[in-house]
Order: C-alpha cells, then structure tokens, then sequence
C-alpha cells in the first residue's frame, strides 16, 4: 500500500514565496511585532502595493488591542501583518476592522469540520472565537501623513497550535488543533486569509460588508459589561451596531450609548 506523507506544518521563505504568488513579503523566525516591521517598511517605501504582508513564525514583544501583549510561539500559531494602501476616508477606518474579521472568521470556519461551522463567531469588534473561547485577535493601526491616511497596518494573530492548558488563558483563549481532527498547516491559513481580504478589500466601501460583519456578531441581544476609556464601564443590553460599527448599548435607565471602542467584559 503506498502511504500518503501528511504535510509538515513548516514556514520558510520558499514555502512562503512559492504560494504567496508573487505578493510582496517579508518572513522573519522571530520578531519584536510583525506590525512594527510592516509599519517600517511602509515608511520606508510610501509606494508599496498594498497586500503587502509581513510574517513570522515568533514574537517576542507582539502587541494587541488596548495596550495588552500577544504571545505568538515559535512553529504554532500565525503572526502576520498586512499593508493596506486604499482610499479611505479616516472617518471609514472601522471598515477595516469588519474586513479583517470577517475574513479571519470565514476561513476559521472554512477549516473546522462542518459540525462546528456554528460555533465560529465575532465578539464586537472582531475577536474571532470559537464557542466562548478567542481563537484570533485583529489589530489594526493607522499611518498617517499628516491628516492624510497613508497605509493602514492590519495585524492578525491566530492560535494554531498553541496549548493553553495550566495557564491564565485557559478559560478565555483556544487554538483551532483543539476543533480539528487534521493538523492545521499555517500556509493554507495563511493563504486562505489574504485572498478572503483580497475579497473583502475590494467591497470595502458596500452595504454588504458592514451587513454580513453584523451578521457574525455573537454580541448582539446580549446583556454586556462594557469597558471603555472615557466612560467607564457601561452596563446593558448591545441593542444593535450602527452604520460605523459603534456598538449601541441600551442601559438600565433606557437611554441607548454608543461605543465606538471599548473591551466586553462579559456577555
Ligand atoms: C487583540 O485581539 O488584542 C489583537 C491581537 C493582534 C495580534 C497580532 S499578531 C500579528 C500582529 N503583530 C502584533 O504585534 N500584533 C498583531
């Protein structure tokens, strides 16, 4: 019987170069933060095509939202930063963030087994999650010139293989290895992710981007336990997302907030 060699999990240059189709790239074993490579690289070449993307197979100083670390082992998850160079106005940055989070969403739903299609979901404003637990956390940073929008910076992260067991995230964080029964090999991700924001890049400025964004939305109808910088926390039910993506929070005393950033605590 001739026996099928299952594909190694490995992230190189060549590998890289080979099914990144001539995209350019920059691939690195480790690194500070794969957003402060692309960030330097776009500023470095104001010109380069946007899809341009940074990757690497460690961080040691990844960042994520709200000031907090994100922790990127060697060989088992997926740091990657992508150069956005579109015409948009400052005021539409969070099409951006619904972008990204669909299109990480959509290809963790790709790779999981049919039975668990459910269970893949955006916590507001695009922490993807599986089930209760975060998978993949998106980071998006703006470059500007001026008040011109120069690039945009999108950062993604994704836990492939990394074992939470016995530590603080246990309860809060997973890895996709736990929902399949095949290894996941980080090139397919890879690959899958840049052409689901190849998709949505060019349906940036529709109706249906900001629909379907709302459509994954696990937040909605819930009760919620909002922090936000400048207000505080603010308690009551996420009533719906507006045109911008703000979350719209109906509190106790039925007055509606609108939270245009913000961590949920609990839903
Ligand atoms: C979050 O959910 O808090 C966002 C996490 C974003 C992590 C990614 S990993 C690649 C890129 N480089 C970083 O330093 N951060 C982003």
């Amino acid at each position: 019987m001739k026996m099928t060699k299952s594909r190694q999990d490995i992230l190189n240059y060549n590998i890289l170069a080979d099914a990144l189709d001539g995209r350019p790239f920059r691939y690195y074993e480790q690194v500070g933060s794969t957003n402060d490579l692309a960030r330097d690289w776009q500023m470095a070449n104001p010109y380069i095509p946007t899809g341009t993307v940074v990757i690497a197979n460690s961080q040691i100083g990844g960042r994520g939202r709200l000031a907090r670390e994100w922790i990127t082992p060697a060989n088992q998850a997926i740091a990657m930063s992508v150069i956005l160079r579109i015409n948009l106005e400052p005021k539409h940055m969070h099409r951006i963030t619904m972008m990204a989070g669909l299109a990480v969403a959509e290809t963790v739903r790709d790779v999981l087994p049919d039975t668990l299609a459910d269970e893949v979901s955006l916590k507001w404003p695009n922490d993807v999650m599986i089930g209760s637990k975060k998978l993949a956390g998106i980071l998006v940073e703006a470059i500007w010139y001026g008040n011109d929008l120069q690039a945009v910076v999108l950062g993604i992260g994704a836990n492939v293989t990394v074992d939470f067991a016995d530590t603080p995230l246990a309860d809060i964080a997973t890895s996709l290895h736990e929902h399949t029964v095949e290894p996941v090999i980080r090139l397919d991700l890879i690959t899958r992710i840049l052409e689901r924001l190849d998709m949505w890049e060019a349906r940036l400025q529709t109706d249906i981007l900001r629909d379907t964004w709302r459509e994954w939305l696990n937040t909605l109808g819930k009760s919620v336990r909002m922090k936000t910088e400048l207000r505080g926390i603010i308690e009551g039910v996420a009533e719906d997302v507006d045109a911008d993506g703000a979350l719209l929070i109906r509190t106790t005393d039925g007055q509606i907030e609108r939270v245009t950033a913000g961590e949920i605590l609990a839903n």
